[in-house]
């Protein structure tokens, strides 16, 4: 997999953990930074790596910062991206089963290394299931453009 992978200061000392685990799987990864734990902040490096997933640059996008919340809040502002916080193996892994997560988000200060790299194991080893997930995931996606509402119910033409 084409995999986009950034962090902010807090998450750049475990981010070359899960990059060389993840390249010894035979993954591909490009590193937005940051490349330093001096200071910065987490929405530089949420979008920047949000919009290359959405532009459909890389399958897929890992983000890492000291809980996950605040550079999944900036990666959910780019179109097109579900940006998941998991801090165990069971959710990321239904995040992609279920929810079609294309961008896995966790904190440095929250899991460690050994911890980390089994969620990553468990998002990219699960597959979309699609089916009445595709539905629910369809609602969000039509909601951001403006195409669907709460109020409208459940569309009759979707899966
Ligand atoms: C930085 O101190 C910290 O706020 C940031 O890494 C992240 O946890 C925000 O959600």
């Amino acid at each position: 997999m084409k995999i986009a992978i950034g962090s902010d200061h807090v998450g750049s000392e475990l981010k070359p953990v899960i990059m060389e685990h993840l390249q010894s799987k035979g993954h591909d990864l490009h590193d937005f930074g940051a490349y330093s734990a001096e200071s910065t902040d987490y929405p530089i490096y949420g979008i920047q790596v949000a919009e290359a997933v959405a532009k459909g640059e890389y399958d897929l996008g890992i983000l890492i910062c000291g809980t996950g919340i605040g550079i999944s809040l900036a990666a959910n502002k780019v179109k097109g991206i579900r940006a998941c916080t998991c801090s165990e193996p069971y959710s990321a892994q239904m995040a992609r089963r279920h929810n079609n997560a294309n961008v896995l988000c966790f904190g440095a200060r929250v899991v460690g290394s050994e911890l980390a790299k089994m969620i990553v194991d468990a998002w990219l080893e699960a597959e979309y299931e699609g089916g009445r997930h595709a539905r629910r995931v369809q609602e969000i996606m039509d909601y951001e453009s403006g195409i669907w509402r709460p109020e409208d119910g459940i569309p009759e033409n979707y899966l």
